[in-house]
């Protein structure tokens, strides 16, 4: 079996999302980002984003049970042929119920791959952050759009997340090194730990990422 099988671990603001894209579009691999998800359903109003909105306006995490049924239904729903999960796990009840899951499916991850940028970085980064509904992202400084305040690849308008106030970045970022850093050494010890450092140019971390999957893609062939 070739499939990728692929999550994206770190901070908030590391360019998960970022990067995804690039990725998503390299490997023709279906792209499940939980943040994106979850803001959905909070948009359109269902069970879950009622359940998930406190949570994730208050910077911490939504329950693992919830998150862990949204992502295996698509996961399912996806077929057999890789993913790329953008912020899920993001706890070790997740982590386990995950690799639980994909082997009673026969399937297993191929790498972990951790954005790391320290917390400093991390908050510029987000308090410049714009987004259209479609999820293309910006920085109004390190990148920013051909037209103030619109979307270059669908025209729509750009907004800043509710949750890229200041204090909430804070919060996120607590809650990640509390809950999400002790993923690292979960997937090291199991040998799937791939780490790029994301203070770099975006360019470069797509380049090294890139190069590290092509490599692994080509090991799975064999
Ligand atoms: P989620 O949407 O996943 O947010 P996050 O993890 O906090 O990560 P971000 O999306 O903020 O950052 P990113 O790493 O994608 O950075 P980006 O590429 O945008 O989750 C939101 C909430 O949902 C959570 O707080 C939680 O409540 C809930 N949730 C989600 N998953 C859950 C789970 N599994 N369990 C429970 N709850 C869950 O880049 C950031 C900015 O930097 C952009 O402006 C970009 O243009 C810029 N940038 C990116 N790369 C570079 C670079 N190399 N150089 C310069 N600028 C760059
Ligand atoms: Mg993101």
């Amino acid at each position: 079996m070739s499939e990728l099988n692929l999550i994206l671990l770190g901070p908030p603001g590391a360019g998960k999302g970022t990067q995804a894209s690039r990725l998503t579009e390299d490997f023709g691999l279906p792209y499940i980002g939980t943040g994106d998800l979850l803001r959905e359903h909070v948009d359109e109003g269902t069970d879950l984003g009622r359940q998930a909105k406190e949570h994730m306006e208050g910077g911490g995490l939504v329950p693992d049970d919830l998150v862990i049924a949204m992502i295996l239904d698509k996961v399912d729903e996806e077929g057999d042929d890789g993913f790329l999960l953008d912020g899920f796990p993001r706890t070790v009840v997740q982590a386990d119920a995950l690799a639980e899951e994909l082997e009673k499916r026969d399937r297993r991850l191929t790498a972990a791959l951790l954005i790391h940028a320290p917390d400093e970085v991390v908050i510029r980064r987000l308090s410049g952050r714009r987004q259209c509904s479609e999820g293309h992202l910006y920085h109004v400084n390190f990148d920013p759009p051909k037209h103030e305040g619109k979307c270059d690849q669908c025209g729509k308008p750009l907004h800043q997340r509710s949750d890229d106030e200041p204090e909430k970045v804070k919060k996120r970022l607590a809650t990640y090194h509390e809950k999400t850093e002790p993923l690292i050494d979960y997937y090291e010890d199991r040998g799937l730990l791939r780490r790029f450092d994301g203070t770099q140019d975006k360019v470069k971390v797509h380049d090294h990422i890139r190069a590290t999957l092509a490599t692994l893609r080509l090991e799975e062939r064999l």
